[in-house]
């Protein structure tokens, strides 16, 4: 059964953890869909991990749309929701509307995610939840403002962890079906989670939150570079690298073909 965004409530109810992964083509997309991935995220995050930028700012909408179509012609099950890239949102809720209907118009997706928890965003994503658009949150280090926060933690001063606390709230009454919490204390994590009726997704935010999403090629070993909370269950870089050898060394020595 496909999963849709009041199963991922029920499922935070029930305390049963969400199992979140990036993706950003047909194939990973198909295998992750395949190993029961509850919700899959086309992320930006692949302008810097597929694409080689040093940021997540250059990609554009269309360059989304067309791995979100990608994604979305490989899954069955897992609620698939596509990252709004830099500038396609911030501008106005108009393009916001925009820019969110196009990836659910073009790619068959079912939601989007905006970064951001200030006045102007949630008033924009409480627009676009209301016309029917399923939207999903992204608050403490937010990739796209890099230039301004770095990839520092963020929440550490009472201040900060106020203010992104009641972003969190804010948001949720803007209508958002969840929220990732990004590179914040755990504690602070945990606060929101247990205040919150939506569940909460987590990158470098502790083991409370109700999931837990990893960049998909951090955890496979694609990348070279890799955030502190990020974790590599497999070295691929290692065993693509040992597949190529061995097929350069059949074909040097004419043993591929038979
Ligand atoms: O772009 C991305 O991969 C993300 C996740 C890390 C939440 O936004
Ligand atoms: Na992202």
């Amino acid at each position: 059964m496909a999963v849709t965004t009041g199963q991922l409530r029920q499922w935070k109810q029930d305390k049963r953890p969400i199992i979140t992964l990036t993706a950003w083509d047909y194939a990973i997309a198909q295998v992750l869909d395949e190993a029961e991935v509850d919700l899959i995220l086309v992320g930006d995050s692949l302008a810097m991990s597929i694409l080689g930028h040093q940021t997540t700012l250059p990609i554009t909408l269309d360059e989304m749309i067309h791995h979100a179509s990608a994604v979305y012609r490989g899954v069955k099950r897992a609620l698939v929701v596509c990252d709004l890239p830099f500038l396609s949102y911030q501008e106005s809720t108009t393009q916001a509307i925009h820019s969110a209907g196009r990836v659910l118009k073009e790619t068959g997706v079912s939601a989007v995610k905006l970064e951001g928890g200030y006045p102007a965003i949630v008033e924009t994503i409480a627009q676009l939840t209301a016309i029917g658009i399923p939207v999903m949150g992204h608050i403490g280090l937010t990739p796209q403002s890099v230039h301004r926060l770095g990839y520092r933690q963020q929440g550490k001063t009472q201040e900060d962890a106020d203010r992104i606390f009641n972003e969190a709230i804010a948001l949720s009454q803007a209508g958002v079906f969840s929220i990732v919490l990004e590179h914040i204390p755990s504690d602070l994590a945990a606060i929101i989670t247990d205040k919150l009726p939506i569940p909460t997704i987590g990158i470098g935010a502790g083991n409370r939150c109700d999931g837990q999403v990893l960049v998909t090629a951090d955890l496979l070993g694609l990348t070279k570079k890799q955030p502190p909370f990020a974790k590599s269950y497999v070295n691929l870089r290692e065993i693509i690298t040992q597949a190529v050898h061995n097929y350069a060394k059949e074909v040097q020595e004419k043993n591929f073909p038979q």
